[in-house]
């Protein structure tokens, strides 16, 4: 993944780099590095861990006469989290930053080493940077980057520097980079948070567009010509770095999302936006998303199939991306993304469109590339999330999927009299009860903290609740768990239960109520001890430690079911000492394959 940033301009470069890549940590946080210059004399600086630890340094080692520099924070794919791996990498005349993946790294680096050059990292980065130097010793900077360009397969955005040479240069394949115009001063970003602060003003770069960027002007290349590129304005705030009294952004974020929730569903209480979600034109929907995008995909399977009789796949978007495809003329292909940037999904999307398949993105973030490429895209508006694992933007995923099956069904008339908007209306209210037993979920925090492994069971759409609830707790807690539909753990999950191993058995459908407790009462009799989570109208059960939430509609129960579960995944987190808002190992935008 990574995070990039380039400077030029009177304004402090370090400050503009660091400011920069605090904005950009949620791309990655195991190390930083910047490189700064004054034009005569460049300095590089980097720290393993986060940017607080490289900015330490650079306050330390300031180059207070820097006038450009580029920075990145890394993610790590070649090679481990440490200090030579760091970027900014320095190899002859050339320091670039990348992110991406060269996949034919290990064979030009074979001949690198045979032509002389030594490497000091372990990554694909410094392959690129020794190839750029080698070419430059032929021809120019231009035609040396289209020439390193020819012999790269994989992905990149490149921000380069060059001994000698006052300009910054860019260049992208299959991961973001924008270049940002100012007043005086110029910069290159892989998002527009990063550079916010200072110009709204952006031009996306196509592949084999190189930017050539100084002070006073951003020249873009391609094939060797000048060419123009519109610029573009972005209505992005920026990131709200607060946590508005609270101790963690995920907290703060689980808080915010009734008031976001109703945003939303005030947006769709007016009947002319209501009637952009329907899609009682299609018959099939191929539901394209990672992680906790996925999950909230397969809450609108549930949805769609059961209340507006239409075909649902889902899909991870990694699988998606290589699997045989079978659609009629009314397929259509939705993909799902906070950010709208994970490399599968975009690459799911091209391919739809390669196949010539219509796609609706539903996306949190406006400026992303699936906001843009997709042919309908609907906009969650949850605002930035800055917490590594998803909260408030999956609930807004949810609830636009249930949005969209409530107008569907509706407009095929499959529902009832007494199944209208008001279940949505009514719910911001309901979550906020939800959001205010706190108490209860660390209650039962304490009991789970300490084991090593727990279960979530569940039929139909508590199964893919199941699936958020465990991939929240695993994801900020560290404690293993596994969510499995509650009839199939019999054959041979079941083996797993031990004694006092906790069994968390989500309840909302009244139909699976019985059939799903049953299975509760499989694994209890092997010892393992349940926890239910349930609707109020539901509750009839004696004995358990409970979560109850109150009862609505099934268009709107999972909005109330999946908040608890996050908190309750925080307070576990919180007991168990854990980096809750940048868990270990994770980045929140997976630009890479
Ligand atoms: C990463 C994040 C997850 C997120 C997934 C999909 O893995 O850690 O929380 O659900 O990416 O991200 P997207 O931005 O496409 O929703």
């Amino acid at each position: 993944m990574c995070g990039i940033i380039g400077y030029v301009g009177n304004r402090k470069t370090t400050d503009v780099l660091l400011n920069g890549l605090y904005a950009l940590e949620y791309r990655g946080y195991d190390s930083a590095g910047v490189a700064i210059s004054n034009g005569k004399v460049e300095k590089i600086i980097k720290s393993v861990g986060r940017v607080n630890e490289l900015e330490k340094k650079v306050d330390k080692d300031n180059l207070s006469d820097s006038i450009f520099g580029i920075a990145h924070t890394r993610w790590a794919t070649n090679g481990e989290a440490n200090i030579n791996n760091a970027h900014p990498h320095k190899v002859g005349k050339v320091t670039l930053v990348h992110n991406g993946i060269i996949e034919n790294a290990d064979l030009l680096k074979e001949q690198l080493i045979k032509d002389g050059y030594k490497f000091t990292s372990d990554t694909d980065s410094e392959v690129a940077a020794a190839l750029l130097d080698q070419a430059l010793q032929t021809t120019d900077v231009l035609e040396s980057i289209e020439r390193v360009t020819e012999k790269l397969k994989g992905s990149y955005a490149f921000g380069i520097m060059i001994e000698g040479d006052n300009n910054l240069y860019a260049l992208r394949k299959d991961s973001p980079l924008l270049i940002g115009i100012g007043d005086n001063e110029n910069f290159l970003a892989s998002d527009i948070t990063a550079i916010i602060k200072y110009t709204n003003k952006y031009i996306l770069l196509d592949v084999k567009d190189i930017a050539v960027l100084n002070k006073n002007s951003v020249v873009i290349y391609h094939d060797g010509k000048e060419i123009q590129k519109p610029v573009q304005l972005s209505d992005s705030k920026g990131v709200d770095n607060t946590k508005n009294g609270y101790a963690h952004h995920m907290l703060k974020e689980i808080m915010e999302e009734p008031i976001v929730l109703s945003r939303l569903i005030e947006k769709y209480a007016n009947a002319e936006d209501l009637a952009k979600l329907d899609l009682h034109d299609y018959e099939e929907l191929d539901i394209v998303a990672c992680g906790s995008a996925m999950y909230a995909g397969l809450v609108g399977q549930n949805l769609f199939e059961e209340y507006a009789n239409i075909k649902v796949n889902v899909y991870p978007a990694s699988e998606y991306r290589y699997k045989k495809k079978i659609y009629n003329q009314k397929s259509l292909v939705i993909l799902i993304s906070q950010s709208g940037e994970t490399a599968d999904t975009i690459a799911a999307m091209r391919e739809a469109h390669e196949l010539g398949i219509e796609t609706l993105g539903i996306v949190n973030n406006p400026d992303s590339t699936i906001a843009r490429e997709c042919d309908r895209k609907i906009l969650t508006n949850a605002g930035v999330e800055i917490a590594v694992a998803t909260t408030k933007a999956y609930i807004l995923q949810v609830c636009v999927l249930s949005l969209m099956t409530y107008i569907t069904a509706k407009n095929k008339k499959l529902l009832s009299d007494n199944q209208d908007y008001s279940c949505f209306e009514k719910l911001p209210a309901l979550l906020k009860e939800v959001l205010d037993h706190e108490e209860e979920y660390e209650s039962i925090a304490e009991k789970l903290y300490k084991k090593e492994s727990c279960f979530y069971i569940g039929r139909g759409i508590d199964y893919a609740l199941c699936m958020e609830g465990s991939l929240k707790l695993k994801e900020v807690s560290y404690l293993h768990s596994e969510a499995y539909q509650a009839g199939e753990l019999k054959h041979g999950t079941i083996s797993l239960i031990e004694e006092d191993m906790p069994v968390l058995c989500i309840i909302s459908d009244k139909n699976l109520k019985d059939k799903s407790i049953s299975n509760l009462k499989e694994t209890e009799a092997r010892g393992a001890r349940g926890i239910i989570i349930t609707t109020k109208d539901l509750d009839d059960f004696e004995g358990y430690d409970k979560i109850i939430v109150p009862t609505t509609s099934m268009f709107t129960q999972s909005m109330l079911i999946v908040p608890a579960l996050q908190l309750l995944s925080y307070y576990v987190a919180l007991k168990r000492g854990c980096d809750i808002d940048k868990p270990r190992n994770l980045a929140k935008s997976v630009t890479v394959e």
